[in-house]
C-alpha cells in the first residue's frame, strides 16, 4: 500500500500549500514546516537576546535553549552534547575538520583518502589543506578512491589504497547525486585504530537514522537546511577521542580561547570550535526541525522516500532514452533514499530542467557540485521528501515521457 504521508504532511509546509509546482529538489534544500518558521520568527519578535553572554532573564533563557538543542542534536545522532559543534553549515563543518584537525596533526608524507566525485564541500577543503601545509613544507597526499556501479564507495579500492600513512578517510554517507548509501561497515575491524573516519551526513540526516557510534565516525557533518531547518546552520560531530587533537577553529569572542603571555589557551569543547555570536535563529530552527522529524518518525520518513524512489525508478525505466547515473536503479535489491539522477538522450540536462520547470516540475540539473564534471556528463537529479506524493511522481514521469517523445520526434 502506498504511504499517504505526503498528502497529510503537506499542509504543514506553507510554501507548498500555496504553490502549484511539484518540488523535487529536496537534496538541494528542504521546504520548511510552519513550526520551524515560527521558531525563527519568535526569536526575532520576542525577547531577542544574545546567548552565553548576558546574565539577565532573556539572555539566560536563550542560553539554556541553545544548550537544550545541543543535547537534543547529540541524542539525534547518538553522541554526547560536548561532541556537538554548531557551525555555519556542512561546508563550514568540513572546513573546520581540515583546519582544526588537519593543520595541527598532519605530517610530511601523511595521506587522506577521499572520493573525487563527492560534493565539492567534501573535496575542496582537503585540497586547500594540502596546499596550505605545502606552503610550510609539509607535503600530504590526497589519495582518490572510486565508487562502484551502485554509487557506493568501492571498499576493495579503499582497502587497496590504505597505507601506514593513511590518517583520515572521508566519505559521503548518502551520496548527493547517486543516492547511494556508504557506511564503511566492511572496513570495521580491518582498519588501524589510528585512522580517523569522517562522514558527510548532509543527505542522510533527516532521511534515515544516523548514529555516529554505529558508523564509527570520528567526525560527522550535518546540514540543517537539508533537514527542514534554516540555511547557514550545520552540525559538526567530533568524537571525544579527537578532542585533544583540535586547535581552535574560529578564535574570537566566546570561543573557549584566552590569551596569556602572547599565546592562545583553550578551555575545551564545544567552545573550542565555536567563535563569535552563534546563528541563534538557525539553531532554534534546527531544534524545531528535530522535533518535526521526531513527530513524523524517521522510519516513516525513510520508508516514504524509499517508496517514492522505487516508483520513480520504475517509471523512468519506461521512458525511452533515459540513462541512469550510478545509484538505486542499479541496485540488486529494493533500496532508495530519495535521490535519483539520470540523463535523457537528445537533450542537455539544463534544457530538460527548463522544459520541466515550464510545466511546474522543480528539479536540479547540472554537475551537482561534483568537481570537474564535463558538460556532457551533467544530469537531472530528482530528490524527494516527506511532502512529496506518489501522484506527483507519476505526473513527473508522464511529463518526462512527453518530453522524450517530443525530442525523439524532432
Ligand atoms: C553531500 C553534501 N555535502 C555538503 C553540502 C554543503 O552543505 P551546506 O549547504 O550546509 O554547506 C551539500 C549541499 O548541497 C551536500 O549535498
Amino acid at each position: 500500500m502506498q504511504s499517504a504521508l505526503g498528502t497529510t504532511v503537506r499542509a504543514r509546509f506553507p510554501a507548498l500549500a500555496a504553490a502549484d509546482e511539484v518540488y523535487l529538489d529536496s537534496a538541494s534544500t528542504t521546504q520548511k514546516p510552519i513550526s520551524v518558521i515560527s521558531a525563527v520568527d519568535r526569536y526575532h519578535t520576542s525577547q531577542t537576546a544574545n546567548a552565553g553572554r548576558g546574565t539577565y532573564t532573556w539572555a539566560n533563557q536563550i542560553t539554556r535553549e541553545l544548550g537544550r538543542i545541543r543535547a537534543r542534536t547529540a541524542a539525534f545522532i547518538g553522541a554526547d552534547a560536548d561532541e556537538v559543534i554548531f557551525t555555519a553549515g556542512a561546508t563550514a563543518a568540513l572546513n573546520a575538520v581540515a583546519l582544526a584537525w588537519g593543520l595541527r596533526n598532519l605530517e610530511d608524507g601523511d595521506e587522506i583518502l577521499f572520493h573525487p566525485r563527492d560534493h565539492a564541500s567534501n573535496v575542496y577543503p582537503w585540497h586547500r589543506l594540502a596546499g596550505t601545509l605545502a606552503r610550510f613544507g609539509v607535503r600530504i597526499t590526497l589519495v582518490p578512491y572510486s565508487a562502484n556501479a551502485l554509487g557506493e564507495v568501492d571498499i576493495a579500492d579503499i582497502l587497496a589504497k590504505i597505507s601506514p600513512r593513511t590518517r583520515l578517510i572521508t566519505v559521503s554517507h548518502l551520496h548527493h547525486t547517486f543516492g547511494a548509501l556508504s557506511t564503511l561497515e566492511e572496513l570495521r575491524g580491518r582498519l588501524d585504530e589510528s585512522v580517523l573516519l569522517c562522514f558527510d551526513c548532509s543527505q542522510s540526516a533527516g532521511h534515515i537514522p544516523v548514529d555516529v557510534r554505529v558508523l564509527g565516525a570520528d567526525f560527522a557533518v550535518l546540514s540543517a537546511h537539508k533537514m527542514f531547518g534554516s540555511p547557514g546552520t550545520g552540525v559538526l560531530y567530533c568524537r571525544r577521542r579527537v578532542h585533544d587533537m583540535l586547535d581552535p577553529f574560529l578564535p574570537g569572542g566566546q570561543s573557549g580561547v584566552s590569551l596569556s603571555q602572547g599565546e592562545l589557551h583553550t578551555t575545551g569543547m564545544p567552545d573550542l570550535l565555536e567563535g563569535g555570536t552563534p546563528n541563534i535563529p538557525g539553531i532554534l530552527a534546527l531544534g524545531a526541525a528535530l522535533d518535526f522529524i521526531d513527530d513524523i518518525g524517521l522510519q516513516a520518513i525513510a520508508s516514504h522516500n524509499r517508496e517514492l524512489t522505487l516508483r520513480l525508478v520504475a517509471g523512468l525505466r519506461t521512458v525511452a532514452g533515459v540513462r541512469f547515473l550510478p545509484g538505486p536503479a542499479a541496485a540488486p535489491c529494493d533500496v532508495g533514499y530519495g535521490i535519483v539522477s539520470f540523463t535523457l538522450d537528445g537533450a542537455t540536462a539544463s534544457d530538460i530542467g527548463f522544459a520541466l520547470s515550464a510545466h511546474g516540475f522543480l528539479v536540479r540539473t547540472g554537475a551537482h557540485c561534483i568537481p570537474g564534471t564535463p558538460d556532457d556528463e551533467e544530469s537531472v537529479r530528482v530528490s524527494t521528501h516527506i511532502y512529496n506524493t506518489a501522484e506527483e511522481i507519476d505526473r513527473f514521469v508522464n511529463r518526462l515521457e512527453m518530453l522524450a517523445e517530443e525530442i525523439g520526434g524532432t
